[in-house]
């Protein structure tokens, strides 16, 4: 019988670990997943997979990559918010860049030589090309964005010190939901567009967007918006990559189309049937005009591809998320 790998999932009870874990799970991987709960919940992973536990818990990390003969680790855990990173940027650090590296030593000490790496479209700044390739300056402009950087030159190093291989993927905007699995995003508070514009659609209280005068054709800003269950799959090729060989490299995970807020509005109407009560804001500060990846790298060398990330396909699943869980 062909044994399958063994995956331990680090904040896998979150929103996109959590989509993971259920694709993992599908495909016969035995999965671990460590989660501290501080964001994530019990509920989006099934009861024998979840161990509470946080990234610095470092006997527990050896024990469980040790019992659990751990092929390759998929590293999500970590706290998510720009906004509050600017604000509280020690908090950021400790848990995104000193959570990782105690981490990386219990890998080291349990001899777990592979790793994804939730990185984020952050790393890239306020870019001067668009789409963004992978070669891109690396120039993040707020905490988060530079604890995530830290991360990956830190990943640099320990593959020319131990051989660790390592994919580090950067996120675009993770969005939609997988409601045959019961999984969709749950953040608290929650930061994220679609999902704000869809509770103002339930709610009948405006959302606030966060400016409209980009040098963009309608003056909203353009985001690359990635469906989570594409963003899972791109986790699995990640994983089949490494454990066949494969060298440490970076990837862009978007889909390379940009929508603009305008455009999210609309798409978002013409699903719900309803109008979307919103307000125009200041811009937020460090907002750049347009995030849209080069995701040609992910499609060549992963052979990934996204098939749910149609604008109408992440708004309907976010919908009847929204709809079953919160209303
Ligand atoms: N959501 C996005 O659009 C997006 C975009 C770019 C990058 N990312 C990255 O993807 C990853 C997952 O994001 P998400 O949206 O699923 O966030 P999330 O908050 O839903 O999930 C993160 C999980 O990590 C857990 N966690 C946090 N700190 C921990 C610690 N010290 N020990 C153990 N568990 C801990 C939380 O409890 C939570 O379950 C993060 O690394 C984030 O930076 C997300």
């Amino acid at each position: 019988m062909l044994l399958m790998p063994n995956i331990l999932v680090t904040g896998g009870a979150g929103y996109i670990g959590s989509h993971t874990v259920y694709q993992l799970q599908r495909q016969g991987f035995t999965v671990s997943v460590i989660d501290d709960l501080s964001k994530g919940h019990s509920a989006s992973v099934p009861a024998d997979a979840l161990h509470v536990c946080s990234l610095f818990d470092h006997p527990q990390l050896v024990a469980l990559m040790r019992s659990g003969r751990i092929d390759a680790v998929i590293h999500f855990a970590a706290f998510i918010s720009v906004g509050e990173s600017g604000k509280e940027p020690e908090k950021y650090f400790h848990n995104n860049t000193a959570g990782s590296m105690s981490l990386f030593a219990a890998m080291a000490e349990a001899g777990v030589r592979k790793l994804v790496f939730s990185s984020t479209a952050a790393v890239y700044g306020n870019p001067t090309q668009v789409p963004i390739p992978e070669t891109a300056a690396i120039q993040a402009v707020n905490p988060y964005g530079e604890s995530k950087v830290m991360v990956e030159k830190v990943l640099d190093w320990l593959d020319t010190a131990r051989g660790v291989r390592s994919v580090r993927l950067r996120y675009f905007n993770a969005c939609g939901a997988n409601n045959d699995a019961g999984l969709g995003e749950r953040h608290d508070p929650e930061t994220h567009l679609i999902p704000l514009i869809l509770r103002a659609v339930r709610t009948g209280r405006p959302v606030t967007l966060f400016g409209d005068d980009y040098p963009t054709p309608d003056g909203t800003c353009i985001r690359d918006y990635i469906h989570v269950d594409d963003l899972a799959s791109a986790h699995i090729a990640a994983v089949n990559y490494l454990l066949g060989g494969g060298a440490t490299a970076a990837f862009n995970a978007g889909t390379g189309r940009g929508y603009s807020v305008r455009e999210v509005i609309n798409a978002v109407e013409r699903v719900t049937g309803k109008e979307v009560p919103h307000t125009i804001g200041p811009r937020r500060e460090g907002d750049p005009a347009q995030l849209v990846a080069d995701s040609s790298k992910l499609r060549q060398t992963l052979d990934w591809q996204p098939r749910h990330s149609t604008l109408e396909e992440i708004v309907e699943s976010a919908w009847v998320f929204e709809n079953r869980n919160f209303a």
